[in-house]
């Protein structure tokens, strides 16, 4: 591990070398899977999930912008693999990740006769994966769920972990499980079509990695800003995989967020929260409020002597370069972002526990911060 400071044997190979196509596990005992990194990849998900699921029934779950884009190519894929693949497609957005949505998916299910060696496959953005999974993780008691990320937020965060949850009204994931896919697919491919500000988005929680535990791939990515911005095929590669792999290296450690260690990929998130709360999720895009946030907490950690200034500087330079946003969009009042931060689900005991830096490449998990502090930092990225 790289908060240690030892060589990860993995590490440099991995950036040194072109990244075109690889497999990285998720050590989960006998929920361990594998995600598959690499360009068309789509084209043969029907031969990788026919080796991994029991039956033959496949719901396939995608929404309106990504269905018409390629859902005919995955079903292909798994028709001619000899499954027997149904289609269902969801409205696009976070409106969707809702209890009447999961109920129709159940229904579909059902009428089509699933059982519990049937699967569910996600082909889409984060909503479709948390939206398909919960329904996989209950149906039946829960079956076979395949990710097919398609979106590069979903990509290195939302398809691996097993997280998987629709939105309370007044709640955002507030009904979930714990439910691990059986693969994950990433086709680098179809980030081609993803528009630009949502690739844009999904960079901030590849930085976020680097910032809480790599220091190596936060310096790799500022090295490499230009190659990222023109979505480089090996680039992308590399950050997928480094992504994932960090990722599938907490979710091992913690897998049910019990241990307090998995809490580390919730850096910025706290703050992040609360901006979008603050805004209806309206504002701005998730990975963009990630970027102020992790603005705000670097200048928590700076103000309370936990780290040099430098950290946020080469932060909010490395947002500058790859087109994300250091402050707010509009002003907003800082007591108000502070009440929704002490309403968070993540508090425990009414006492607000947040993700602060030390150094880049590392995070500690700091309980009890003054309330006056926090509001202090957020005058930071307040504008106006
Ligand atoms: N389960 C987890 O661990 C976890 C982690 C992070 C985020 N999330 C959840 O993920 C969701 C956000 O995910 P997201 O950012 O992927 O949003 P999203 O699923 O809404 O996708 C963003 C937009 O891009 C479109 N799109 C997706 N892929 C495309 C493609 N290849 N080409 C063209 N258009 C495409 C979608 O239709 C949508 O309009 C949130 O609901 C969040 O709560 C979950
Ligand atoms: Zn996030």
């Amino acid at each position: 591990m790289k908060t240690t400071g030892k060589k990860d044997p993995t590490h440099d190979s991995l950036l040194m070398e072109a990244a075109l196509e690889t497999v990285v596990p998720v050590d989960l005992a006998e929920r361990s899977y594998e995600i598959h990194i690499g360009r068309d990849r789509l084209d043969g998900l029907g031969n990788l999930v026919k080796q991994r699921i029991r039956g033959q029934r496949i719901l396939l779950v995608s929404d309106t912008n990504v269905a018409p884009l390629h859902g005919g190519r995955a079903i292909k894929s798994l028709r001619e693999a000899g499954l027997e693949a149904h289609l269902a497609v969801i409205p696009a957005g976070e409106g969707s990740k809702t209890l009447q949505h999961y109920s129709q998916l159940l229904d579909t299910l059902v009428a089509i006769k699933a059982d519990r060696h049937s699967a569910v496959v996600a082909l889409g953005g984060g909503v479709v994966g948390d939206l398909a999974g919960f329904v996989a993780a209950s149906y039946a008691r829960g079956i076979d769920f395949v990710q097919v990320p398609t979106t590069l937020l979903a990509m290195v965060d939302a398809s691996v972990g097993g997280k998987v949850a629709v939105d309370h009204p007044r709640a955002k994931n507030m009904i979930g499980a714990f439910h691990q896919p059986t693969l994950v697919v990433c086709d680098l491919a179809l980030l081609d079509s993803l528009p630009e500000r949502d690739f844009r988005a999904g960079l901030a929680e590849v930085v976020k990695y680097g910032v809480i535990m790599d220091e190596e791939f936060f310096a790799w990515l500022e090295e490499t800003t230009p190659a990222i911005v023109a979505k480089q095929a090996d680039v992308l590669g590399r950050i997928v995989t480094r992504s994932c792999q960090l990722k599938a290296q907490v979710v091992a450690e913690d897998e049910r967020e019990t241990s307090g260690r998995r809490a580390i990929l919730n850096y910025g998130h706290t703050y992040a929260h609360s901006f979008e709360t603050a805004s209806d999720y309206s504002l701005m895009l998730h990975g963009e409020a990630v970027a102020v946030g992790m603005v705000a907490a670097a200048k928590l950690a700076e103000m309370l002597d936990r780290c040099d200034p430098s950290l946020n500087q080469r932060q909010k330079t490395l947002w500058s370069t790859l087109g994300l946003p250091i402050r707010l969009p509009r002003p907003f009042h800082p007591g108000e972002l502070l009440g929704i931060m002490y309403s968070d689900k993540k508090t425990v005991g009414g006492k607000l526990r947040l993700v602060l830096p030390t150094k880049i490449g590392h995070v500690d998990t700091v309980k009890d911060v003054d309330p006056e502090m926090v509001e202090r930092s957020m005058l930071e990225v307040i504008s106006g």
